[in-house]
């Protein structure tokens, strides 16, 4: 089965409006002609509007690194799915490590978060990973096992099909260290097999599983050489053109 690779970065809470206007205009020119890599860009809310008209005609997806399910209300400081839409995304990541161990993210509110946005015809990015600690405890798989179960409980498989799932393990996030090609292989294919148990062959075949925590253009090769390895999220060396632009072109040779 063919799926596309995407890889996205995740600027967190970097970059102003003017940068990040300076990093499409840079950006479209040094990937012209990657057809088969579906880049995706998140940036902070406040540039999500500006970008979307830059990147127009690009190829570029645009993405958001958080939403709340409601469609609208009293929610103050709140971004719900109707208002991403309008701003241009068409993707949202959703349950990164940074969320769940900052701000109080939980499966059930992944999940919630999830069903609110494939209900509105964005694609979710669910983020999944194990700590350290877990790793070290021999528990990654249990671990990987229940945020995923979790997070697309109730979905149906014509939604899963159309999901993304990184799996960052999180003594890999901002910290130099990447899990192997193997590890990072081992762990994806058992999330694809929990989506097949779960939601079926059809969903499993299709959900793109990515792997995320400190990609670089000297790992990405490696990891992109993996069958079941179907891309990246990306933070750090995302922020720069040259490092974010290498690593599409990386990709974009091993899955060719
Ligand atoms: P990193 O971040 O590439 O800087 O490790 C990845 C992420 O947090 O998604």
């Amino acid at each position: 089965m063919s799926r596309k690779p995407v890889i996205a970065g995740n600027w967190k809470m970097f970059k102003t409006v003017p940068e990040a206007l300076a990093f499409v205009r840079d950006i479209r020119q040094t990937i012209v002609g990657l057809e088969h890599v579906q880049v995706v860009l998140c940036p902070p809310f406040t540039a999500l509007a500006l970008m979307s008209d830059a990147l127009r005609g690009s190829g570029i997806s645009l993405g958001a690194q958080n939403v709340f399910w409601e469609d609208k209300g009293a929610f103050t400081g709140e971004i719900s799915p109707v208002m991403l839409k309008d701003a241009g995304c068409s993707y949202v990541i959703i349950g990164h490590s940074e969320r769940r161990q900052y701000f109080g993210e939980t499966d059930e509110k992944v999940n919630q978060k999830i069903k609110a946005i494939l209900g509105h015809a964005l694609i979710p990015i669910m983020c999944v990973g194990e700590t350290l600690d877990e790793r070290e405890a021999g528990v990654t798989e249990k671990i990987v096992r229940a945020q995923t179960a979790a997070g697309l409980d109730g979905l149906a498989p014509e939604q899963v099909a159309q999901m993304v799932i990184a799996y960052e393990p999180v003594w890999a996030i901002g910290t130099g260290r990447t899990a192997s090609d193997e590890d990072a292989q081992a762990v994806i294919a058992y999330i694809r097999d929990i989506v097949r148990e779960q939601c079926g062959a059809a969903a499993a075949g299709n959900a793109r599983i990515l792997y995320g925590g400190s990609v670089k253009p000297g790992n990405t090769a490696g990891l992109m050489s993996k069958g079941d390895i179907d891309g990246a999220l990306v933070g750090g060396a995302s922020l720069k053109v040259e490092s974010f632009a290498e690593i599409i072109k990386k990709t974009s040779e091993a899955k060719r």
